[in-house]
Order: structure tokens, then sequence, then C-alpha cells
């Protein structure tokens, strides 16, 4: 188990994102951010994955193409990105998207909503950001929503795309498949649903048996496994079957089941970063 990891596993979430934001407030000191790339948040902002300006770009870029190519977005589109953390995914699209677009960004930790607002709504008044303050023990632990009483704040079939990048791999099956069920309503017919999971099928679980996955969900939970039973939502994964029923019930048609390098598939062309994780897009009928 890495350094990190142990005191992922040991300590509670609120020391744990001090001591991991200390190094990279120190970084940013002696790092200067790149030019002309678009709004780049500070290093120690950048809660939400690596903490660098070259990651950043990249991962950026990386999801741009996959939206253009795999998932069909186009430029007047209406997206809603849950979980957008610091805006990894949303800065190439400030490019991509024409007037006729919107953009809406939600996340649970109010401190990269308020810099997307700051430093790309002023700028862009068709990309707005929106707080939820919803409870999750490593993102938001003094949250007072739940994640299972989610209304999400707009009429139904409001939006072509709703993208969750590494959200549900922090978040437990029930409350999934609450958030699906609003994703549903909010999507309009023919409107598709992006979002990466951890999977976990016989197949996967027989090499993460002999080792042979990036990750162990070594406990076993309701429903689901993680890698840290002091927080859970650190990483979790769930069952691929118990999924794709759920996708069913909803009237969520699923496109594309694109298993990633954690568990040692070959990513989609192009999406070494954002397809480590699994991907699944579905349509809504
Ligand atoms: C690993 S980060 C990914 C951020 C961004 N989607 C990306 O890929 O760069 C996970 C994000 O999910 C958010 N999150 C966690 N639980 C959530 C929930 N129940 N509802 C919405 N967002 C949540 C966290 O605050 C965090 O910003």
């Amino acid at each position: 188990m890495s350094f990190k990891q142990a005191l992922k596993n040991n300590l509670p979430a609120p020391l744990f994102h001090f001591l991991r934001d200390v190094p990279s407030k120190a970084k940013g000191l002696f790092e200067t951010k790149p030019s002309g790339q678009g709004p780049i948040p500070p290093l120690h902002l950048m809660f939400d994955g690596p903490r660098s300006y070259e990651h950043f770009i990249n991962m950026g870029n990386e999801t741009l193409e996959f939206y253009k190519t795999a998932v069909g977005v186009k430029p007047a589109d209406s997206i809603l990105d849950i979980g957008c953390g610091i805006g990894r995914k949303t800065i190439p699209l400030l490019d991509y998207l024409n007037p006729e677009a919107l953009y809406v960004g939600l996340d649970i930790d109010r401190r990269g909503i308020d810099w997307l607002l700051r430093n790309v709504t002023s700028e862009n008044r068709r990309f707005v950001f929106l707080h939820l303050d919803i409870y999750n023990k490593f993102y938001n632990p003094k949250g007072a929503l739940l994640s299972s009483r989610l209304v999400l704040p707009f009429p139904d079939a409001s939006f072509d795309i709703v993208a969750l990048w590494s959200v549900f791999t922090h978040m437990f099956p029930r409350d999934i498949a609450h958030y699906l069920s609003e994703i549903s309503r909010v999507l309009k017919p023919g409107g598709r649903v992006v979002a990466s999971y951890y999977l976990l099928n016989d197949e996967i679980l027989a090499l993460m048996q002999d080792s042979k996955t990036d990750v162990n969900f070594a406990y076993q939970l309701e429903n689901c496994r993680t890698t840290n039973p002091n927080m859970p939502e650190d990483a979790l994964a769930v069952n691929d079957a118990w999924l794709r029923r759920v996708y069913e019930d909803l009237r969520l048609q699923p496109e594309q089941f694109l298993y990633g390098g954690w568990s040692k598939h070959t990513p989609y062309p192009g999406t070494d970063t954002i397809n480590l994780q699994d991907i699944v897009i579905a349509q809504k009928k």
C-alpha cells in the first residue's frame, strides 16, 4: 500500500486534504502557469485529480476529442456535468461550444465552483456552475444533503448530454441508481449520459484476486467493494450486471461499455487517462 493510500485509510478526510495541499501549495510558488491554454486553476485547487498543469491540459483535450468522436457532442448542445470538480474537462469546451449551447457544472466542493464562477462564467455567460451541499465522506464530510434525496434543479428533458467523470467511482450503488433516475428525467429523448465507473464482473474479479488490476477493491460492502474501509467513498466499484439492469429500468439504452486500463483492458483510442476507468455511454429512449 502506498504512503498516500495509508494516510487516506487512517486519517479523517479534512486532515488528509490539508496535508495533501501542502506540497502543491509550495510547488505552485515555483512553477509558472502555462499561458494561451484558457483558464487554469492553481495547483493546490486541483483537488479532483493529479496536481499538474500538463495533466490538467492533456486530460481536458483528451476529453474533448472523446466527447466529439465517441459521445457525439455537438457545438450547440446543452450539457450537464455532474461533479465537474475544478473544470478539468470543462475548459476545452469553451472554444468548442457555440453561443446556442449551455454548459452547467455541478459540484459538492465549493472551492471548485467558486473558482469556476470567477474565472470561467465571468467571461463565458453560457457556462454556469452550481454548488450543492451534498454529503460525501471523502469530498464533503460536512455536507447537509443526502445524494439519495437529490432533485436535480432542472425541468424534465432539459439536456442533450449528462456527464459524470469519476463521480460514480465515489458513490454507493443506491445513490448511483437515484442519480441515474434523475439523469434520465432531465435528459431529452435521444440525449446521452456518459459516466465512468469501476465495474466488477467475474473476469475482473479473477484478475483482481491475482493482483493483476491497478486498483485493489479489497473490501466487500453491501453491493459494492472499496479500497478504503475508513472512507469507502475514496474509491468504490459496483457490479456490472446490476448496473446494466439499472440502466434498462430507467430507459437508458447502453450503447458502449468501454472497459478501462485499470483492469488491463485497452483504452478507447486517445483516452489513456480518462479510460483508465470504465466508461458507459447510454442513450435516453
Ligand atoms: C475525482 S473528482 C472528478 C472531477 C471531474 N469530474 C473530473 O473528472 O475532472 C470527483 C468529483 O465528484 C464530486 N462528487 C463527489 N460526490 C458527489 C455527489 N454525490 N454529487 C456530485 N458530485 C460529487 C467531488 O466533489 C469531485 O469534484
